[in-house]
């Protein structure tokens, strides 16, 4: 059984990223720019927040930071990413979600001009991707990371069974269409199961290759599992745990020990999926810096 070691990939990308980022500022005398924009306070997003940008340092690239309080209209949000998409020293625009709940989601994705959509979320980049054009627009980062995990493990994925639990607009839905094109990471038969699914094991149990993404804790038990299956969990369950200083743990969405013994390959939480999710940002804002400058990788 192997555990999928997304940190070290993480690391390995990152590596990779940052010599590419080296050679291209030498090169142009510039550097890709990331600018995540955060409203509010919440916890867990000021933490994915700052490792973004803390990742961001480590490879080369420019990273800012807009801190916006909770009560920010949404029209001075829409505003502010006017400017930034006007701006050509920035080429990566991210507005960490969720956002409160007088500022409309939608709203927001549409702002971003899809030449700056690192995310993957705007229309435009999804409708690439669903047509199979991925050298056109922005794939969304944790699907992404998820097949680099498949190339770098060397999984293969032709003609096998996927199944995608959870649907997403993040997640569920870019997976499955992705695992459907025809690539080398993907070429896959696809079903994808959510919360109205009636009788999800029975189709779980039929999967060579399971995505989880359904924000569960331990939701998918051994028993759901086929043996040898290829299981990447994408969950980020905050659990009380009394024993630890912060008072929580995060656990997945598998029920990682009973389902790692009789898995083929399996991503741990955390340190599976979640690091590759910040690794592919990275790429896709040296993409769009690339782009910026007529260089096709
Ligand atoms: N919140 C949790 N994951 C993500 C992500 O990938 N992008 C954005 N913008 N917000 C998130």
């Amino acid at each position: 059984m192997t555990i999928i070691d997304g940190k070290q990939v993480s690391s390995d990308l990152k590596a990779e990223l940052k010599a590419e980022v080296a050679e291209l500022s030498a090169r142009l005398n510039a550097v890709p720019g990331l600018t995540v924009i955060i409203v509010g306070e919440d916890p867990a997003s000021q933490v994915y927040v700052r490792n973004k940008a803390k990742s961001c340092v480590e490879t080369g690239m420019r990273s800012t930071v807009i801190e916006l309080p909770a009560s920010t209209p949404q029209e001075e949000l829409l505003s502010k990413i006017g400017e930034l998409n006007d701006d050509p020293e920035v080429h990566g625009i991210l507005v960490q979600q969720p956002l409160p709940p007088h500022i409309e989601e939608y709203a927001v994705t549409m702002a971003i001009s899809p030449s700056k959509d690192v995310d993957g979320f705007h229309p435009e980049n999804v409708g690439q991707m669903v047509l199979g054009n991925l050298d056109k627009g922005y794939i969304s980062c944790t699907p992404y990371g998820i097949l680099e995990l498949l190339s770098r493990y060397n999984i293969e994925t032709k003609g096998k069974h996927c199944v995608v639990v959870g649907r997403s607009n993040i997640v569920g839905k870019p997976m499955a269409n992705l695992m459907l094109q025809k690539l080398k990471e993907t070429n896959c038969t696809v079903t994808v199961c959510h919360s109205a699914t009636a009788n999800m094991p029975e189709l779980t149990r039929q999967a060579d290759i399971l995505v989880v993404a359904i924000g569960r804790a331990n939701f998918v038990t051994r028993e759901m599992v086929k043996p040898g299956a290829v299981v990447l969990d994408v969950g980020m369950n905050r659990v009380e745990d009394p024993t630890r200083k912060s008072g929580f743990r995060l656990t997945g969405d598998v029920d990682f020990g009973p389902v790692s013994e009789i898995a083929s390959a399996i991503t741990p939480v955390p340190g599976g999926v979640g690091p590759m999710t910040i690794a592919m940002l990275l790429k896709n804002t040296l993409q769009s810096f690339r782009r910026a400058r007529g260089i096709e990788s």
